[in-house]
This record gives structure tokens, sequence and C-alpha cells, in this order.
């Protein structure tokens, strides 16, 4: 999928940081796919100004989102976008698909509940890694999951951490 690969902007050498409406849809049908988007995701991540930390965080979101899709629905997208709110950015992460859809969402939430004998561990992770998260599914409704992070703000003291 030549679409993951690249800056955005027209000179790597000097990276502009990105705007908002930025972003891509990253088809996901396979765990490459996956890896493609994360690969995308940290490219836009650093760009952006999050630490190596939220890097870090942000890409496990896309693993663990990019994974559910393969792994609980089959096919679906993981749409990025740059988002601004009040003079400060942020990075969208969403995860569609049209796949069977969860019936308890709460259930889903908690850590240890799976249905495929794994972990359950990736939604409740991705809750926890980003500012916000919200979730639509339901039987037979397919899902759509979206976590958005943002930039910290600098402070006048930055640099020194
Ligand atoms: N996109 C999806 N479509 C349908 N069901 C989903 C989807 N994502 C999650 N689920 C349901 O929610 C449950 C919990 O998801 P979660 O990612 O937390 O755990 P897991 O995928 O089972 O295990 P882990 O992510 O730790 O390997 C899944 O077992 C599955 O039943
Ligand atoms: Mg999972």
């Amino acid at each position: 999928m030549n679409s993951t690969r690249g800056p955005l902007w027209s000179n790597p050498e000097q990276p502009e940081p990105p705007r908002p409406g930025h972003g891509m849809v990253l088809p996901i049908a396979s765990e490459i796919d996956v890896y493609g988007a994360t690969r995308y995701t940290r490219h836009l991540a650093l760009n952006l100004g999050f630490n190596e930390a939220d890097q870090v965080r942000i890409e496990t979101v896309i693993l663990e989102l990019g994974r559910n899709i393969v792994q609980h629905a089959g096919h679906g997208e993981i749409v990025i976008r740059v988002v601004s709110r009040q003079d400060r950015l942020g990075l969208q992460v969403r995860a569609l698909d049209r796949g069977p859809g969860i019936p308890d969402i709460e259930l889903a939430l908690q850590d240890g509940y799976s249905t495929s004998g794994s972990l359950g561990m990736g939604l409740g992770a991705t809750r926890r890694l980003m500012d916000e998260f919200s979730i639509e599914s339901g039987a037979g409704r397919g899902t759509s999951v979206t976590a958005t992070k943002w930039v910290p703000e600098r402070r006048p003291d930055a640099g020194r951490e």
C-alpha cells in the first residue's frame, strides 16, 4: 500500500508541522496492513511534536485497534486525522469495520474479557493510553472506535526535561 509511505508534506528534510485535516484512510485486512498503519502514524505523531512516550502509546493503539479489526471483523479501516481544538493540535484515530459488532461494550472494555482466548487488554489499554475515547457498536452493527490524543502544550521552560 503506497499510501502509507513517506511524509505528507513536500520536503522531508524540513518537515512542516502537519495541519488540521492532514491524514489518511488506511484499509486494514491483514497484519501487514496494521504494521503499515503503525509506521505511517508514528511518522505523523513525531512531526506533530509528540514525545517518544506518546509516540509509543499511539503506536500501541494502532496495533491494538488494527489487530481487533483483523481478528474480530476480518477487515475494515483505520482513519488517521490531525485535529485541532482551541489552537491545540491532536491526532485522532478511528477504527471502523462492518464486522459482527460488540453486543456488550462495557464487558468488552474490561481487562481480561476476550472472546478469542487472548489477553483481552486491547480496548481497555486503548482507552487508558489516549486522552479521549469512544466506541459505537452493537450486535450486527459493526464497530467504530474513536480515540484522540492532544499534543502537550509547550511550557516556557520546555527543553529542560
Ligand atoms: N472490531 C471488533 N469487532 C468485533 N468485536 C470486537 C472488536 N474489537 C473488540 N471486539 C470484542 O471485544 C473483546 C475485547 O477486545 P480486546 O481488544 O480488549 O481483547 P482481545 O482482542 O480479545 O484480546 P487482546 O487485544 O488482548 O489480544 C474481543 O474479544 C471481542 O469480542
Ligand atoms: Mg484486541
